[in-house]
């Protein structure tokens, strides 16, 4: 039994949400935090019902220290899992600022508290966006990196601060976690993506679509040169990713340095197969239309994954159906999402 605590910051929005589950479920004891920026607090009473494990619920800010210091004397925190930050491409590009603020100035909040209270372990969320425009797929962790948007600056900016730290103290544990692109939701229905306003990634667009709450899904071209002409991803299921944090922590525990692990599937899918697949497990249409292309936006773009398979003993183990079904799940026990 774990006795010790994991903080784990956005704990409320998507993916902490699923990672709470895997944490309680391996018996790992958790305090979330989170500020309900873009996210309901719903979200975890679910995780509550689901594990039928309670733990401390915060609202507040990483960027709060009189917080974080609180937390940190009140608890006997080992580790930190550190989702918390803001991820709309679209409005980092119209807002730098708050996402500098948010996700940089937030990070460095908390990784001052870790230092000022000997916290050593840290799981980062960190994305395939540091990658920029894929040179070569698949792609490994020693591929360039280079930002191409503010958001992904960030999470770049949160990585470099990290390596850093890693070099001045060689008790830190470090694991940056590059996702791929998370889909799905937890086979309960209980929880999954509930994005506030519209949606900015396409499996929230397809299931409103199918739901009857939005016309038609864009297609950002259908031009690049893979199979049908539109964009290739790595799309992995929430609860794959959300094990893959359970197996970074465990890794931690007997490693002291700083790795990054790309955490995908290493299978690439077209947009039109994920609806085509979509429309075949729920039978429902998915009507399109065909736009532009988006600027920034990569043709193909899926991780090699061997790294964490041999380092992590992890694999994603769930296909595209699977993705597909449990999204939908949610969508219909969740029409208007949690409120
Ligand atoms: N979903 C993706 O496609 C994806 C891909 C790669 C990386 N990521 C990263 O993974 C992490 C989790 O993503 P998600 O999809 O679950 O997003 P999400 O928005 O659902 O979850 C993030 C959570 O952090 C909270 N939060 C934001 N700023 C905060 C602050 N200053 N203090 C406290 N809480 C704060 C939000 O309220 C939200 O609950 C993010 O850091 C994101 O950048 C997500």
């Amino acid at each position: 039994m774990h006795t010790n605590c994991i903080l784990v910051t956005g704990a409320a929005g998507y993916i902490g949400s699923h990672t709470c589950i895997e944490l309680l479920e391996a018996g790992y004891h958790i305090i979330s935090l989170d500020n309900l920026s873009n996210s309901h607090s719903i979200a975890l009473q679910k995780v509550q019902e689901i594990t039928g494990k309670t733990f401390p619920i915060i609202e507040g800010d990483i960027r709060d220290k009189e917080l974080l210091d609180q937390l940190f004397n009140n608890y006997k925190i080992d580790a930190v899992m550190h989702f918390a930050g803001l991820k709309a491409v679209g409005e980092s590009v119209e807002n730098p600022l708050i996402y500098y603020d948010n996700n940089v100035k937030g990070t460095i909040e908390l990784l001052q508290a870790m230092q000022r209270h000997h916290v050593k372990k840290l799981v980062f969320s960190s994305s395939a966006t540091v990658y920029g425009i894929p040179k070569e797929v698949p792609i490994d962790e020693t591929h360039p990196l280079n930002a191409i948007n503010p958001y992904g600056q960030t999470k770049l900016i949160i990585e470099r601060m990290l390596q850093d730290i890693a070099q001045a103290d060689t008790e830190s544990r470090i694991a940056l976690l590059r996702y791929f692109n998370p889909i799905g939701a937890h086979e309960s229905g209980k929880i999954g993506e509930n994005p506030s306003g519209t949606p900015n990634n396409l499996m929230p667009y397809i299931t409103q679509v199918a739901v009857g709450k939005r016309q038609e899904l864009s297609i950002f071209g259908d031009d690049y040169e893979t199979v049908d002409g539109t964009g290739i991803r790595d799309y992995i299921h929430v609860v794959d990713l959300a094990k893959g944090h359970v197996k970074a922590l465990e890794y931690l525990s007997d490693y002291k340095g700083i790795e990054a692990f790309n955490l995908g599937t290493g299978k690439g899918h077209t947009v039109l197969e994920l609806i085509q697949t979509f429309e075949k497990v729920t039978g429902k249409k998915i009507p399109y239309k065909i736009t532009n292309r988006r600027p920034g936006d990569s043709a193909i773009c899926y991780a090699n994954t061997t790294k964490a398979q041999q380092t992590l003993h992890w694999k994603a183990q769930f296909n595209i159906d699977k993705m597909c079904q449990d999204s939908w799940h949610f969508q219909t026990n969740n029409p208007n999402g949690y409120e």
